[in-house]
């Protein structure tokens, strides 16, 4: 198959009494991806789950796992969520004092390396890892929680970091994650974002399955 959008479902949103059962709608809509928030109750102040949920994740489905780190230290634990089975590592760029070193432990650890932006990052700090990152995840709320209002503000920002990867000629995914659904994926597609993290707008619907459809169509409806 070959979209031209990733939809990464993020987990958070789904029910946990019932994981395997959720994951399975989502793989029969189509996703290619699952996003995993880990939250640590420093960087952020909500706690989520570990490397284990990773793990039991890992064992029942082949999709690619995108693991989004929201924690101090994360060099401490970039190993142990690579055993757990992450295929793609995304940390924040607000957390981690050597970035450069952090990007190239990830892919010593044989997995995709990612940086995550805050709403008020700045995208010129981009510059410097440009050529370190497989991804950008453009944060589209200020991490902590799903279900959060999206952040208009951020679409110019989606914009520049689009042509910054442009011109540094990198292939790296461009990422966006927080208050997206049906209603507005269209608008942060044509900004340029070309995987689409979604949690209450997949897993709070009542059609899972139709909610992760949908919003493969309304954002590629929107692009070129
Ligand atoms: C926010 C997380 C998101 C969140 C998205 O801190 O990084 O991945 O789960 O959830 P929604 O789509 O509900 O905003
Ligand atoms: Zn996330």
């Amino acid at each position: 198959m070959n979209s031209k959008v990733i939809i990464a479902p993020s987990i958070l949103s789904a029910d946990f009494s019932n994981l395997e059962r959720q994951i399975r709608l989502v793989e029969e809509a189509g996703v290619e991806w699952l996003h995993l928030d880990v939250m640590d109750g420093h960087y952020v102040p909500n706690l989520t789950f570990g490397p284990l949920v990773v793990s039991a994740v890992r064992r029942v489905t082949k999709l690619f796992l995108d693991a989004h780190l929201m924690i101090e230290n994360a060099d401490q634990y970039l190993e142990v969520f690579r055993e757990a089975g992450a295929d793609n590592i995304t940390v924040h760029y607000e957390a981690c004092p050597h970035i450069h070193r952090t990007l190239h432990r990830i892919k010593e650890l044989g997995a995709s390396a990612g940086v995550a932006l805050n709403p008020a990052t700045p995208a010129s700090v981009l510059k410097e890892v440009i050529g370190d990152v497989n991804l950008v995840l453009a944060m589209t709320v200020d991490p902590g929680w799903g279900g959060q209002t999206f952040v208009a503000s951020t679409l110019r920002k989606v914009e520049e970091i689009a042509r910054m990867l442009t011109s540094a000629g990198s292939n790296a995914h461009l990422e966006v994650d927080g208050g997206i659904d049906a209603s507005n994926v269209a608008r942060v597609a044509q900004a340029g974002a070309r995987v689409i993290v979604s949690g209450s707008g997949i897993f709070h619907s009542e059609n899972i399955v139709e909610a992760a459809r949908l919003l493969r169509r309304n954002a590629e409806k929107a692009l070129p």
